[in-house]
Formats: structure tokens, C-alpha cells, sequence
């Protein structure tokens, strides 16, 4: 009774009630987010994430100029639809070289987080130019004029650079080469080719384009669409996640 009677302080003062509640609330925060601050890492490494290539990382930023974002979600959700779908479900190391990330929970069109391998070059560069040549009831806009624009690299040295002051690991060498590797992974008679291999181990080296002359827009965002969940050799996972 002598304890009711207390809180009676509590609820003919609204300032009082304010500041209790805000103190209870603050213990439950705490017990939630300090915690975080002293683990190492919250994300799980996996094995075969690297950084994106020159290229790559310039066919991102014209998936996120273009707004593709806008229909394409980038992470496969752990319910079996998803998974029979579009193929093992997305790890957060995944997106760990991501700066934004591109999860979305838009999709107007499929999700594109393992889309790396699934259709041909040439499929992609005719589906970006008129999505109804190949898929003809697709509600997707065409982006003809990325295949007419030559790639802008002034900026890509110092867009790596950014990226590793937000903590993508890329080495002094990456950072040298940025202009060499992007010519290396178009062309496979480059003479760079094995360097840039050796710097980026995996990466597909080819003209995306069929354009050997030179790089365009179009051929840096197949290189990204070929890459994405391809990192990752799933294979090795598989015990553990037996969704599959
Ligand atoms: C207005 C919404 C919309 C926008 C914007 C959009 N797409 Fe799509 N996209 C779709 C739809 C719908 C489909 C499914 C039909 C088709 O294949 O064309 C699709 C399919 C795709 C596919 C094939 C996926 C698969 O697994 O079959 C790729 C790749 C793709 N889009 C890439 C892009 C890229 C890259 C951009 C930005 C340059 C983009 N889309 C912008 C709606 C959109």
C-alpha cells in the first residue's frame, strides 16, 4: 500500500513521470547497445569477399546513379521461396565492400544479389538496352545511352581511396593501379592482365561489351551484374546452412 501510495508522486507529476520512464527505457538501451561496442566484429568473415575492382566498383556507382536500386533489392531473406528462388540467402559479409549497401525491400523487378553468371554478356547489354527484346512483357525502362557513353574515370583513383577510408581494405598497389587494372580486366591481351589477377584473384577478365576500343558505361555495369554473388563459394557453406 505504502508503495502505491508512492507512485503517487509519479502520476501528479507529468515531468517526474517523464524522467522515470526515460531512466527505465535508458537501462533497457544500454543493456542492448553496449554490448555491440565491445565485440570485435559483428559481421562473419567469409572466405572469397575482396574488394570490388576498378571496374566494378564503376558499374555500382552507375547501378546507383540509374536508380536501378529503385526496383532491384540486393538481399535474398532466409525464407525457403526466397532461397528456391534466387539461391542460397545472403550472408551480411556479402555486403561488407558495400558503401551504401543495396539490400532494399523494393522489387519490382527480381532481386539481383545473385544474379553474377546467370544470363550471358550479350544478354544483359541487350536487356539494358530494350528489356522487352528479350523479356517482352518487362516493365523495365530501357538505359540505351549507357552503352553510347564512354566510362568517366577521372575520379575513380579517389573513389577507391574514399572507400578505404570507410574501411574497404584496398592496398596501396589497388589504389596505384586503378586505371591500369580497369583497362587490364577488359581486355584479356592486356599486358596487365596477370598483375591485375593477382591483385583482384577471381575476377573475370573480358570485354563485357564486345567494345575492345574502349570502356563504357554499359561494360562497367555488366561487370558489376556478373559479379554480384559469385564471391562466395557456397559449396563450403552448405553443411551449415542446409537450406538447400
Ligand atoms: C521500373 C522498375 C525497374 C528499374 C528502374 C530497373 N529494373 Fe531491372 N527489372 C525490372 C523488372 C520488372 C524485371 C523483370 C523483367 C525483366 O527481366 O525485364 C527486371 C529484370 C532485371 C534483370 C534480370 C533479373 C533476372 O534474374 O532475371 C536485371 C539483371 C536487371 N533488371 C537489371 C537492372 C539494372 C542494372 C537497372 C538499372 C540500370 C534496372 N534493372 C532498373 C524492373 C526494373
Amino acid at each position: 500500500m505504502s508503495l502505491l501510495k508512492r507512485h503517487v508522486i509519479f502520476e501528479t507529476n507529468s515531468i517526474l513521470l517523464t524522467i522515470g520512464i526515460l531512466f527505465v527505457v535508458a537501462i533497457g538501451g544500454l543493456i542492448e547497445i553496449v554490448p555491440l561496442y565491445y565485440l570485435k566484429s559483428t559481421i562473419e568473415e567469409v572466405e572469397g569477399m575482396r574488394p570490388y575492382t576498378p571496374l566494378e566498383l564503376a558499374g555500382r556507382d552507375i547501378y546507383l546513379r540509374e536508380g536501378c536500386y529503385v526496383c532491384h533489392s540486393q538481399m535474398i531473406r532466409t525464407m525457403r521461396d526466397e532461397v528456391e528462388r534466387y539461391g542460397h540467402y545472403s550472408l551480411a559479409a556479402e555486403s561488407m565492400y558495400d558503401h551504401p549497401f543495396q539490400w532494399g525491400s523494393k522489387r519490382s523487378g527480381p532481386d539481383l544479389a545473385r544474379v553474377g553468371g546467370k544470363y550471358s554478356d550479350d544478354w544483359h547489354v541487350e536487356h539494358l538496352i530494350n528489356p522487352r527484346s528479350v523479356v517482352p512483357a518487362s516493365i523495365m525502362p530501357g538505359y540505351p545511352h549507357l552503352a553510347q557513353r564512354e566510362l568517366e574515370t577521372n575520379a575513380l583513383k579517389a573513389n577507391l581511396n574514399a572507400n578505404r577510408i570507410v574501411g574497404v581494405p584496398y592496398t596501396d598497389a589497388q589504389i596505384e593501379n586503378t586505371i591500369v587494372d580497369l583497362r587490364a580486366q577488359t581486355n584479356p591481351d592486356d599486358d596487365n592482365v596477370d598483375a591485375f589477377m593477382e591483385r583482384y584473384p577471381g575476377a573475370l577478365v573480358r570485354s563485357f561489351d564486345g567494345d575492345t576500343d574502349r570502356v563504357t558505361e554499359m561494360e562497367a555495369l555488366v561487370a558489376y551484374l556478373q559479379m554480384l554473388g559469385t564471391l562466395v563459394d557456397f559449396s563450403l557453406y552448405d553443411d551449415k546452412a542446409n537450406l538447400r
